[in-house]
């Protein structure tokens, strides 16, 4: 950006961290829609502006980049998925699209090894009992759960997520299987991992993690055939994207003793969790806190930072997708 040149300006759409703001704040004009920031709010604050910082909960297509304006240079992505931006509609304006991988690796898989742990030890309905006064005392009968050493672990997408909970589950596995489009000879050298078909995989593990990103081959992943086709004292965690697991089915697998238990994270129009998952027994439900560690939201904050400054100033953004 030229000295004395007139600042771009930047649409946070909901809200940047300080660890990325203050970065733009240096060089930009900001215009912050905030947490409550509603769609018609966002195309108010879009006209003119250069970049759009968007994260999961905003829907980036052709409405919003057409307030924007021609002048438009990047979305650039409070996350590493990107299945809320349509990437064809950028690409045809010329908008370069940008995420934040690998900062949030470790908070992300972590997330899901405490799904793992507390929907097979079913720790959210033993807190409720505790919280809400029902509890009567150790009893050798009540939530029993299924203990993981020794368990077969089915992980659908061997990336750098799925990479990292098969890492930190290794030491409890008994079998480590896991999906992929390429075989990972370093997931199955230094793991011992064995990559099958997903059918393959539901139908003998124990734990099924999904680490895979929402597209339209894995929306449905995990539907009525699929959790009929796991173990029923098998536990079902997905910290990845709503779309995957049908939430309907998922509730009643769990009502019929279909699968033993689930932890969830996302869910397909967020914030809203559909009531039948609400009401489901032996679930597990976070409100997508994944990447939600100081370390990993702060460095994606930067990452959001300098993946808009970069196409700003002409240069390659370090983590373009489009
Ligand atoms: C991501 O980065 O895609 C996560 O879902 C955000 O927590």
């Amino acid at each position: 950006m030229e000295a004395g040149a007139r600042r771009p300006a930047v649409l946070i759409a909901r809200r940047l961290l300080p660890a990325g703001l203050e970065r733009l704040a240096g060089e930009c004009e900001i215009r912050e829609g905030g947490l409550e920031a509603t769609a018609k709010r966002l195309l108010e604050l879009a006209p003119g502006v250069a970049a759009i910082v968007a994260d999961p909960t905003v829907p980036v297509g052709e409405p919003l980049l057409e307030a924007a304006g021609p002048q438009l240079r990047v979305v650039a992505n409070f996350a590493v998925g990107y299945d809320n931006v349509d990437l064809e509609a950028c690409r045809r304006r010329g908008v370069a699209v940008a995420n934040t991988p690998g900062v949030l690796t470790n908070a992300t898989a972590e997330l899901a090894l405490a799904l793992t742990l507390a929907a097979a030890r079913r720790t959210s309905e033993a807190e409720l009992e505790l919280r809400s006064g029902r509890w009567r005392g150790w009893d050798p009968g009540a939530h029993l759960g299924l203990e993981l050493s020794g368990a077969t672990f089915g992980i659908a997408g061997m990336g750098r997520i799925g990479r990292r909970y098969a890492e930190l589950v290794r030491s409890l596995a008994g079998a480590l299987l896991y999906t992929s489009r390429t075989p990972k000879a370093d997931a199955e050298d230094a793991l011992g991992a064995r990559r099958v078909g997903f059918d393959e995989l539901v139908r003998l593990s124990d734990v099924v993690s999904l680490h895979l990103p929402a597209t339209p081959e894995t929306s449905g992943l995990v539907g009525r055939d699929e959790l009929r086709a796991m173990k029923t004292h098998a536990v079902l965690v997905n910290s990845a994207r709503g779309p995957l697991v049908d939430a309907q089915a998922l509730a009643e697998a769990l009502r019929e003793g279909e699968i033993g238990a689930a932890g969830l994270d996302v869910y397909e129009n967020e914030p809203d969790v559909p009531a039948a998952l609400l009401e489901a027994p032996r679930l597990v439900l976070l409100p997508h806190i994944g990447s939600a560690t100081t370390r990993a939201r702060d460095a994606m904050a930067r990452l959001v930072a300098d993946n808009v400054l970069a196409v700003l100033r002409g240069e390659e953004p370090p983590n373009r997708v489009a």
